[in-house]
């Protein structure tokens, strides 16, 4: 296993590679069992990228397809180390019952309810029940050696108190010294001006809501947070990535279950939360996810925040995986994993190409098609693309290509000199590119 190293592929053959009781902490935060297709616009509004949960063999489907998945976050975790599994009402019933099968009744320790986004229904009359607040995230020890460092909730109280004269009568307000409740009639009430001061040297604050004064009890005063997560938010929408997490969600799960140096997994990654957390937060961390898109964005983030590019670790690909990638993720596959190109943002502005490879390698029109038997046409428009942008030279990708394409790029080779280089995905599997 790498160490600070992304994984692209199936978690399941990637995980069964890495060796027993090798990490200390595990998020993962699967597709959901929701039926529901997310969308998003990611960078200019030409491009809707979608990221699908659905299942269409049912629950069973689903906890089939998991449940190994399980097995092996069980297998690899020490047993002082923890799981958290995100998941949402869908589906945490089953798989508390499956996680109760692989790591014991007896170690689970809590389901935590983070706050989930507010829908907005626009048909009223059509509402069956009532908006979902809660995700769930069932966290289980793999062992009773797990300790965690609890999160702490931070307790205010006010500090301004009705204040009286010998007889009682009300005479306005006092402001309580920090940290000890006022007597009537001693020496600890402070002014309006003084407790203003206090204010603005952080000894007291204004209520969020009131505005009214109030202090932070001290620490030994703290008590000890719920499992219901409401004072921070689940979810983020940073990066752009569908049902990306937030930093504070992630950074409380491994602030209480790892400490400096521990290794932390997510094996669903998505567009990398968790590793970016767990570099903050000084530990290390293996990220694995099945989407190249994802896995890029999860290397740029990395380079972007702590300037270091990880290592990605792209497992054996075949021509069926590749068939089965969604359309912007073949693209993203053939120009970022294949030319290290980039992927063209907009269709109509690019000349109607899919991507570049990199200026040193000449910046030279990529043209991908995730079809069989590509013909002449596809060669053609290629060609009035290249003209238009100035260059003599470009690769088209398919998965075949017909008799009329392989002409056609002759003829274009022969009469006009312009070198389209054709390529199967067979081709760039097996490393030929030029
Ligand atoms: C709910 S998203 C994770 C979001 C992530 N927590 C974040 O903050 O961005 C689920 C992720 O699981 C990935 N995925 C789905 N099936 C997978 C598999 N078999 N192996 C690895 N990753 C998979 C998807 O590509 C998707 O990025």
């Amino acid at each position: 296993m790498e160490i600070n190293a992304i994984y692209e592929g199936d978690n399941l053959g990637i995980m069964s590679k890495f060796p027993d009781k090798s990490v200390d902490l595990i998020y993962a935060d699967p597709p959901f069992f929701s039926n529901k297709q997310y969308e998003v616009i990611w960078d200019d509004k030409a491009e809707i990228r979608s990221f699908e949960d659905r299942w269409e063999g049912g629950i069973l489907h689903y906890i089939t397809w998991i449940e190994p998945r399980l097995r092996e976050c069980h297998r690899l975790l020490k047993d002082a180390g923890a799981l958290y599994l995100h998941c949402d009402w869908h589906a945490s019933h089953y798989l508390k019952v499956e996680l109760d099968k692989i790591f014991g009744r007896e170690n689970f320790r809590n389901e935590i309810s983070v706050k989930r986004i507010r829908k907005n229904v626009h048909e009223r009359e059509k509402v069956k029940s009532l908006n979902t607040a809660f995700d769930s995230i069932l966290f289980y020890a793999k062992s009773d050696k797990h300790f965690i460092t609890p999160p702490m909730k931070e307790e205010y109280r006010p500090a301004r108190w009705h204040a009286f004269d010998a007889n009682g009568i009300r005479t306005g307000m006092d402001y309580e010294l920090f940290g000890h409740k006022p007597k009537r009639g001693n020496h600890w009430r402070w002014t309006k001006e003084r407790a203003e001061q206090a204010i603005k040297e952080g000894i007291l604050r204004p209520n969020p809501s009131s505005g009214k004064p109030e202090y932070l009890i001290p620490e030994s005063d703290h008590t000890i947070i719920t499992s219901v997560w409401d004072d921070i938010p689940a979810y983020s929408f940073e990066s752009g990535y569908p049902t990306e997490k937030s930093p504070e969600l992630l950074e409380r799960i491994i602030n209480m279950s790892s400490k400096n140096g521990d290794i932390v997994l997510d094996p669903f990654c998505g567009c990398g939360t968790a590793i970016v957390a767990s570099q903050k937060l000084k530990r290390n961390w293996v990220g694995i996810d099945i989407s190249p898109t994802a896995c890029n964005l999860m290397r740029k983030r990395m380079i972007h925040e702590f300037r270091i590019s990880p290592q990605v670790i792209r497992g054996t690909v075949d021509v069926n995986y590749v068939k089965k990638l969604e359309p912007f993720e073949f693209q993203n596959w053939v120009v970022t994993n294949k030319f290290f190109g980039t992927v063209s943002k907009t269709k109509s502005g690019d000349f109607g190409i899919d991507g570049l490879t990199p200026q040193v390698a000449g910046g030279y029109p990529i043209q991908v098609k995730q079809s069989e038997n590509v013909g002449r046409n596809v060669i053609d428009n290629f060609e009035t693309a290249m003209r238009r942008m100035n260059k003599k030279k470009g690769y088209v990708v398919a998965f075949s290509f017909g008799r009329g394409a392989v002409e056609e790029a002759a003829r274009a080779k022969n009469q006009e000199g312009l070198e389209i280089i054709l390529r199967t995905v067979n081709d760039l599997i097996d490393g030929k590119i030029e």
